[in-house]
């Protein structure tokens, strides 16, 4: 008889890459004989796949390991491990303060989980938040061919030179390297036979991607040749590096989907500069016209900061009036939060009740340009990559190229196909159509 496998409780905080970075992890510990579920209580690991950006994500871990306290005195053989940014940044730490937590292991170093595990289960304690070497992609084996949903995220570069001056991505997830581009085309044949017909390409600086020749662009150009993958997106990028190439591939690949994230976090070129963002608020307008002049149906969207130190009421001014310049289908748009170890960090922050008034002014303004965005596609037909059964008895929800959540009523099963959709109504969050 076989031993009953070993279950496994991922809880992903934060970005894609996380996302990403979660599966794999379950992968490589799958190999271990883990296998993943969806109920905590029942785990004989849990791993909590943290984020550091803003002090509230970092704070979640904490109050997360608190309510873990109770199962773990329940099941002493619980693992509990973290994972990510608030480990690579705080590992001796969490070591230190929560003796429950039996493994650390920071966003460079889970190709190493296998022998962290191994180490755990003879009831030491362990820790890994290196940069090693050697690439953690190389190590780990090959993805499973298990049949998969028709959407996937794949990370082709990590890491950020570029020093916002609020950001700790620089240090918890270290210097920009990117990842072969034979090594990505391989990886995305994988997803493309095991079902996937979207990948989105993942990147903290995804733009300033240097993997292979041509670089985001000429790797768009080359996923692209594989039959059967039918979307391309790629997520975050700098609008210093959006090339000419790339630009143009957005008007002539196309299977290179109408969006682009691209984060401005001001309209100030004062704060802009404080912020270590290197580009003015005209030359960002400029880049957005001639994105536009290649793909004039672009959806685009941006991440802002609000109450950056130093902040006035004129500078949050011209962060409105660029967005009205600009016009966002959707954005993110978060109140500054100080990290530790950050430039921005040793000056004096805006007080918080103006940043709170800056943030809701400027939300309301982005949810009037999202609803705006979603309005206009009332009447217009749009390709839909359907992925699941909607709430409602025959819906069908998929994404629209723009990204809209779109759902329509089918007898069909819908899950895995590319259909043209009429959109009939637009709704807070979402679109409903009619297969054409
Ligand atoms: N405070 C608030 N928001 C931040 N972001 C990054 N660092 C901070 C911070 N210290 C936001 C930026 C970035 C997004 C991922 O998170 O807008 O683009
Ligand atoms: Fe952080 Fe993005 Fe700036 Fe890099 S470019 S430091 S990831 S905000």
């Amino acid at each position: 008889m076989t031993a009953a496998p070993k279950k496994l409780f991922i809880k992903t905080y934060g970005c894609q890459m996380n996302v990403y970075d979660s599966e794999r992890m379950a992968e490589t510990l799958g190999q271990q004989g883990y296998v993943t579920t969806d109920n905590q209580a029942e785990a004989d690991m849990v791993l909590l796949n943290t984020c550091h950006i803003r002090e509230k994500a970092a704070e979640k871990l904490y109050s997360d390991l608190g309510r873990l306290k109770p199962l773990k005195a329940e099941k002493p053989d619980l693992k509990i491990g973290v994972a990510g940014c608030v480990a690579q940044a705080e590992g001796e730490e969490i070591v230190r303060r929560m003796p429950l937590v039996d493994l650390v292991v920071g966003p460079q170093s889970y190709h190493r989980l296998p022998q962290m595990e191994a180490q755990v289960q003879t009831g030491k304690r362990a820790l890994d938040t290196e940069f090693p070497e050697d690439d953690k992609f190389d190590v780990m084996a090959a993805r499973p061919k298990a049949k998969r949903g028709p959407t996937a995220f794949l990370t082709v570069q990590e890491g950020c030179d570029k020093f916002c001056a609020f950001c700790v991505v620089p240090y918890t997830r270290g210097a920009e390297i990117s990842r072969p581009a034979d090594k990505i085309i391989a990886e995305a044949r994988g997803l493309v036979e095991a079902g996937v017909r979207e990948i989105t390409l993942l990147g903290q600086n995804v733009n300033a991607y240097h993997g292979g020749a041509g670089g985001l662009a000429g790797l768009c150009a080359e996923l692209a040749k594989i039959d059967g993958l039918d979307r391309i997106r790629y997520t975050t990028s700098h609008p210093n590096d959006m090339d000419d190439a790339l630009i143009a591939a957005h008007g002539e690949e196309p299977k290179m989907m109408p969006y682009l994230h691209l984060p401005v976090q001001s309209g100030s070129d004062r704060i802009l500069k404080a912020m270590n963002r290197k580009h003015t608020a005209e030359a960002y307008l400029r880049l957005i016209e001639r994105i536009r002049a290649a793909r004039p149906d672009i959806l685009l969207t941006s991440d802002f900061i609000v109450g950056f130190p130093g902040e006035t009421d004129d500078d949050f001014e011209q962060t409105l009036q660029l967005i009205e310049a600009v016009g966002y289908g959707a954005a993110y748009s978060f109140k500054y939060s100080a990290r530790p170890g950050t430039p921005a960090a040793e000056k004096e922050d805006v007080p918080s009740d103006v940043a709170d008034e800056r943030l809701q002014r400027l939300q309301a303004l982005l949810t009037q340009q999202q609803r705006a965005a979603q309005n206009a596609m009332v009447g217009k037909t749009t390709t839909v990559l359907f992925e699941k059964p909607g709430r409602l008895d025959r819906q069908w929800g998929g994404k629209s190229e723009h990204l809209h959540a779109v759902h329509v009523e089918s007898e069909e099963d819908l899950r895995g196909q590319i259909r043209e959709v009429l959109i009939t109504a637009s709704a807070p969050n979402s679109l409903a159509g009619q297969l054409t």
